[in-house]
């Protein structure tokens, strides 16, 4: 829904871009940087849509012929702005937007995984910053600030997404080839473990970390969660922490959101550079529909799409749990080694289901 939302916003811009230029005679700058970043942001706004609902490929390889075009279609757009601001024609607007568009695709198309978070970032600032464009064309006050808040609180999101991370909007955007490695773990077999062991082993626990992911959300698995925490803390007086990992699930603070609709308790969820140590400490790692996240390709594997991104050092705890309904891979596609480590147990089932199972064996247990 981000991603459609910035993609009208950019295409709006484009919109009164085309209608500004029936009367003008100043400086037709504004319009030009309307036009030409309101049209990357709608095409790379329908690429990103389409990515996230599955529509097309979540990463396409980043080529040569990608790369090349990228620089190509960037000194088009330059040129054909140079164009109209000789020639203020509406055909030279309308190539202006065309060329601008299929940059946008250019841009997006081959980036996925961990970098999607960072690409929506941008182009949501993008969106704002079309809007100040347009705002000056117009002299319209309101366009210009909310365009101008727009603009810098998506560039901030973006750094801090970028920061987290580890990567640089260089590399994203112009650089860093990826490419998805095969299913060569499928090979191994993983330890399945039922919701009557989870719930004996986290109730003699002294530590256990929860690690919520996009699943917990697909699942509304959060009161479940909350139910479970809360048992294990009030009546077997163990340690409960969630470790919240910047880009888990499909938005900026999607995991906290839900975690406080629940009614956790904001003192026990931990960001993940506080809590990445402790892990080597707990008894277990309760990771609820996450797998990016968790994923150490990310850490070893330089042609992982996840390669750079830090993540949630659950491996280190004595035992691990995995819920989710398969051994399929999340968001990024890449396959994830731990669901074979010897210390991990794959409870198998919807994150809803199989958390309200643990419950129901916490409450009837002594
Ligand atoms: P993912 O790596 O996408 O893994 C989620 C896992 O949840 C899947 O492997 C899936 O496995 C499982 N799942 C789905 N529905 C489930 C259900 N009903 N019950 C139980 N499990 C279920 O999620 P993550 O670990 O949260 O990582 C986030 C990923 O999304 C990263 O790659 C990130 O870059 C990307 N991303 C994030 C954002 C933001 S801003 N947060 C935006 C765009 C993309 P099964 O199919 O086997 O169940």
């Amino acid at each position: 829904m981000v991603a459609a939302f910035n993609g009208l916003g950019g295409g709006a811009a484009v919109c009164i871009s085309f209608e500004e230029i029936s009367g003008f005679t100043d400086c037709p700058l504004p319009v030009i940087l309307g036009c030409a970043i309101g049209a990357i942001t709608f095409s790379g706004s329908i690429i990103a849509f389409c990515k996230l609902q599955g529509l097309i490929s979540k990463t396409i390889k980043k080529t040569n012929f990608l790369l090349t075009s990228n620089i190509l279609f960037f000194l088009l757009t330059i040129a054909s702005g140079i164009y109209f601001h000789i020639d203020n024609s509406f055909i030279n607007i309308f190539t202006l937007a065309i060329i601008s568009s299929i940059w946008g695709i250019v841009i997006v198309m081959p980036i996925g995984g961990a970098d999607m978070p960072i690409v929506i970032s941008v182009l949501n600032s993008f969106s704002g910053w079309a809007s100040v464009a347009i705002g000056f064309s117009q002299q319209n006050i309101l366009m210009i600030t909310v365009g101008t808040i727009i603009g810098i609180s998506g560039s901030i999101l973006a750094i801090i997404m970028t920061k987290s991370m580890n990567r640089s909007i260089k590399d994203i955007f112009f650089i860093k080839k990826s490419s998805l490695k095969n299913n060569i773990f499928m090979e191994n077999i993983a330890t399945t473990g039922s919701p009557q062991d989870a719930a004996f082993i986290m109730q003699n626990a002294q530590k256990v970390i929860i690690v919520p992911g996009f699943g917990m959300a697909a699942a509304s698995a959060q009161h479940a969660l909350k139910t479970m925490g809360d048992l294990l803390q009030k009546k077997f007086g163990v340690n409960v922490k969630y470790a919240i990992h910047p880009v888990a699930g499909r938005m900026p603070g999607h995991m906290n959101v839900l975690l406080a609709e629940a009614n956790v308790n904001y003192n026990d969820v931990y960001q993940l550079e506080d809590i990445n140590r402790e892990f080597s400490t707990a008894d277990v790692a309760y990771v609820i529909g996450a797998n990016d996240i968790t994923n150490p390709e990310a850490k070893n594997n330089p042609l992982s799409p996840l390669y750079g991104m830090p993540i949630l050092e659950v491996a280190a705890a004595k035992t691990v749990f995995f819920v989710k309904r398969s051994l399929n891979t999340g968001y990024s596609g890449a396959e994830n080694p731990l669901f074979f480590a010897p210390n991990t147990y794959m409870l198998y089932g919807d994150a809803k289901k199989v958390t309200e199972e643990i419950d129901k064996y916490l409450e009837q247990s002594a």
